[in-house]
């Protein structure tokens, strides 16, 4: 069977090492082993966050600009706008007219979302999770790669293609794989190591952008939490040291190293010397992604014509998957 990845990020402000490393890297991994590759930009599920929507334009071409940058290459694989394809709302309206509203009561992302400010819950963030389904199953996506936090949605969307097929009495779609990423790839905050690193934490020292410079990623590092002893050689030691774990974890992927090298490298080792290193390895693999980035934004025309070409094939993939959805669903044609 022909292999589909689609995945997504969402194109929030201050896009940082963890989307690349967790999200952006692990995509990039399997480019070679899977048939065709779907990375979209949902600028439609930005907007269930309105602090996330108000820069919605830029933050879309950054994340375009760092797929680019980041080796996706837009020629071999599609990169482009939710939006730019109009399928994803339309199968999402067809979603929530099968999707009983416990199930999506059930989703923690919106219990956690919604928890914080009950009466200015929108319908949307409610809604968000049969968006989600609609980007997958639109494509016949066979695999989609996540992180953890997203499982339950890939596992609802597994339970909405079934929920569709059963109602219209037809296998219309298979059902997605999870690929959630390894553990290593769960890079987490500079100030709490048993914080995911996220967009939305109030410090910018709890995290590197993209596009931060040499000199904020080095003082970053530098004012990084830590704890007071020296590093010791034993594995197993980290595991109630989380600061000391990220960063070693950090310094492990930029070098291209696996941990137990690193631990060694630096048994005995003062924090110092960590960060020292683990700075000027995260200028060098991040720098020439950064200057990318801003090559590929400075170049705005050229970017909206990469993603113009990857609507075009995403519609051109879609459309007849839409005409059968809707023919399923005793639609006049
Ligand atoms: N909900 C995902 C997140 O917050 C983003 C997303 C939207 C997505 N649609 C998707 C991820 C489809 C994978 C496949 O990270």
């Amino acid at each position: 069977m022909k292999t589909r990845i689609l995945s997504g990020i969402r194109p929030t402000g201050n896009i940082h090492i963890g989307n690349y490393l967790g999200a952006i890297c692990s995509w990039i991994s399997m480019l070679d082993t899977i048939d065709e590759c779907f990375f979209c930009i949902v600028d439609q599920h930005a907007l269930t966050t309105t602090e996330d929507s108000k820069d919605l334009r830029k933050n879309t071409l950054t994340i375009a600009a760092a797929y680019i940058a980041s080796g996706i290459d837009p020629i071999k694989n599609n990169i482009f706008v939710q939006s730019h394809v109009p399928a994803h709302t339309e199968l999402s309206w067809y979603f929530s007219c099968i999707t009983p509203m416990g199930w999506l009561s059930r989703m923690t992302q919106f219990k956690d979302k919604s928890s914080k400010n009950k009466d200015q819950t929108m319908t949307g963030l409610f809604v968000y999770p049969t968006l989600m389904a609609a980007d997958i199953l639109a494509y016949k996506a066979t695999h989609v790669p996540v992180g953890e936090d997203q499982k339950q949605h890939v596992e609802l969307t597994r339970d909405i293609a079934q929920a569709f097929n059963n109602y219209v009495g037809k296998e219309i779609f298979t059902l997605p794989e999870p690929i959630i990423k390894k553990e290593t790839s769960r890079i987490m905050s500079l100030r709490d190591g048993l914080k995911k690193m996220s967009k939305s934490d109030i410090s910018d020292y709890s995290r590197i952008h993209l596009l931060d410079d040499n000199d904020t990623i080095q003082l970053k590092i530098r004012k990084a939490k830590t704890d007071a002893e020296p590093i010791s050689g034993i594995i197993a030691d980290l595991e109630n040291r989380p600061e000391a774990k990220n960063l070693l974890n950090l310094y492990a992927i930029f070098t291209q190293n696996n941990i137990e090298k690193v631990l060694k490298e630096f048994e005995g080792k003062l924090f110092s010397e960590v960060k020292s290193k683990l700075a000027d390895a995260t200028v060098n693999h991040m720098e020439p992604i950064r200057l990318k980035i801003l090559e590929l934004l400075n170049d705005e025309s050229t970017l909206i014509k990469y993603l113009k070409k990857g609507a075009e094939s995403a519609n051109s993939l879609v459309i007849p998957h839409m005409h059968e959805i809707r023919q399923s669903l005793n639609m006049l044609l």
